[in-house]
């Protein structure tokens, strides 16, 4: 019976071991998950997503501060069309974030980012360029791109010094989506360095329709890819995503011929994840029945959720003059409509919207809990402490689970791990304040406390 590590992903001339943790937006990839992925020789991805939100929490930049008050006059309009991100923000946020990542690199493995063409910003492809060029600026080793077919996104970065040596991947749910995406890639004679498969059971927004994503299967997918490939001659490694659970899943997949596998929802509970911890306990206790796939999401692609997610009852006042990550670029949000619509009680305030959510502030918060299929089966990968708690393993912990599991099995953290975590927590506490200093650090939605709040986007209860 083979395992993961019997396999390696070769790209270029380095070899990693074939694990892939996937971008979670907005920072849930954290760069410490990232680097713990790195560290062990696997391919570790950061996200892009809000990334100079994610700079002001982080540096202390105030990226989002300064474009809300060049922008406040449209606060109270439903009219954003003169709201745009520019390039000097994107970059900025974008390089800071990156380049901190880099900086503290270790191990044998490689830090990637997930580079989403949804997040239109008001200004597409500026704002795209901007991030990519950012990304290689700061000595990023590989970028994916998704969420979208990236007709255009090559040409972008053309004539940009590293745009053959950086690796480029990306992530589609079929075979037509990739057949495009390899066509745009022929006029800068620039093919993808890997393929990422993303079938219907992961998390984030799934590249199928809302009414028939449950017909699809990754491994048929899986499949057209490789003898797609095959008929054109075309030697690129094939990463399938999206409900690869255990070891054996991979080391499965693996013996089909695929390069490496691409895995998130098993890491969003890891201690090094971005999510606050409250909402790591939400995910560990989650069960099959409270998982759902809905239209939320202003997108339009569908997007699996824990019922229990904040944003399904929220009426947030749209503020895309901080935010506005998914204004397109005539400054149009699928959310703005809905909370224009939505119905008011007898104060006058609106009733919380359903059919979609504010994107940028709940993801901001924590709010949105997506996750991939199997999220319901987390609670049989760690063990149960005293106190009723799930005990929250670390990266590498998942990592080498993975990596050596053989028959399914998933090992469990030993009581050493738990006892030199619980020892390590104590430490952190007598010099923090005990949430590692992140902002947005709870369970719950608390706009009215955010609605006093004035700045860097965190405004406004209707
Ligand atoms: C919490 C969470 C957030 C995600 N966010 C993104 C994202 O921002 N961009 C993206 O391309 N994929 C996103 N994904 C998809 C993952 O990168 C990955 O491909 C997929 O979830 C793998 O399936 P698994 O979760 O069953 O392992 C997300 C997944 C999760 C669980």
């Amino acid at each position: 019976m083979s395992k993961v590590d019997d396999f390696r992903l070769r790209l270029g001339d380095k070899e990693y071991i074939p694990i892939m943790q996937g971008g979670m937006g907005v920072d849930i990839s954290s760069s410490e998950l990232a680097l713990a992925v790195c560290k062990e020789g696997g391919i570790g991805h950061i996200s892009d997503a809000m990334a100079p939100y994610v700079s002001d929490r982080k540096f202390n930049t105030k990226i989002q501060n300064s474009k809300q008050k060049q922008f406040k006059e449209f606060a109270n309009s439903l009219d954003k069309s003169k709201v745009k991100w520019d390039y000097e923000r994107s970059y900025e946020g974008t390089f800071k974030h990156v380049d901190s990542t880099m900086k503290e690199k270790s191990g044998d493995g490689a830090i990637y980012v997930n580079t989403m063409e949804k997040l239109t910003m008001g200004n597409p492809e500026e704002t795209l360029r901007a991030r990519m060029i950012a990304q290689m600026d700061a000595g990023v080793d590989g970028i994916t791109l998704s969420a979208g077919l990236h007709k255009g996104s090559l040409s972008l970065i053309a004539d940009q010094p590293r745009f053959n040596d950086v690796k480029l991947g990306i992530i589609v749910s079929s075979v037509r989506a990739l057949k495009i995406f390899l066509r745009s890639g022929k006029k800068v004679n620039r093919a993808p360095d890997y393929v990422i498969v993303e079938g219907p059971l992961a998390g984030g927004h799934l590249g199928f329709g809302p009414d028939d994503w449950h017909k699809y299967d990754l491994k048929t997918i899986v499949e057209e890819v490789i003898t797609f490939l095959k008929d054109q001659e075309l030697d690129i490694p094939v990463i399938p995503a999206g409900g690869v659970f255990t070891g054996t899943d991979a080391a499965n997949y693996l013996e089909m011929g695929v390069g490496a596998v691409q895995v998130a929802t098993r890491f969003t509970i890891a201690d090094e994840c971005g999510l606050p911890a409250p909402v790591k306990q939400i995910y560990a206790q989650a069960e099959e029945e409270e998982i759902e796939v809905n239209l939320s999401s202003p997108t339009g692609y569908p997007m699996r959720m824990l019922k229990s997610s904040p944003s399904l009852s929220s009426n947030i006042r749209p503020n895309c003059e901080a935010l506005g990550y998914l204004l397109d670029r005539n400054g149009n949000c699928a959310y703005h409509q809905a909370w224009d619509n939505a119905g008011v009680d007898e104060k006058g305030r609106k009733l919380p919207i359903r059919e979609k959510m504010c994107i940028c502030y709940h993801f901001m918060k924590y709010n949105t809990y997506t996750c991939g299929h199997n999220v319901y089966r987390l609670k049989d990968t760690t063990l149960t402490k005293p106190d009723g708690s799930f005990f929250i393993p670390s990266a590498a912990h998942i990592f080498n689970d993975y990596r050596f599991s053989v028959d399914h099995e998933i090992a469990l953290p030993s009581a050493a791990d738990v006892e030199s975590a619980e020892n390590a927590k104590a430490l952190v506490k007598i010099g923090t304040n005990g949430n590692g200093g992140r902002k947005g650090a709870k369970a719950d939605s608390s706009e009215e406390a955010d609605s006093k709040k004035s700045d860097s986007g965190e405004t406004a209860a209707a």
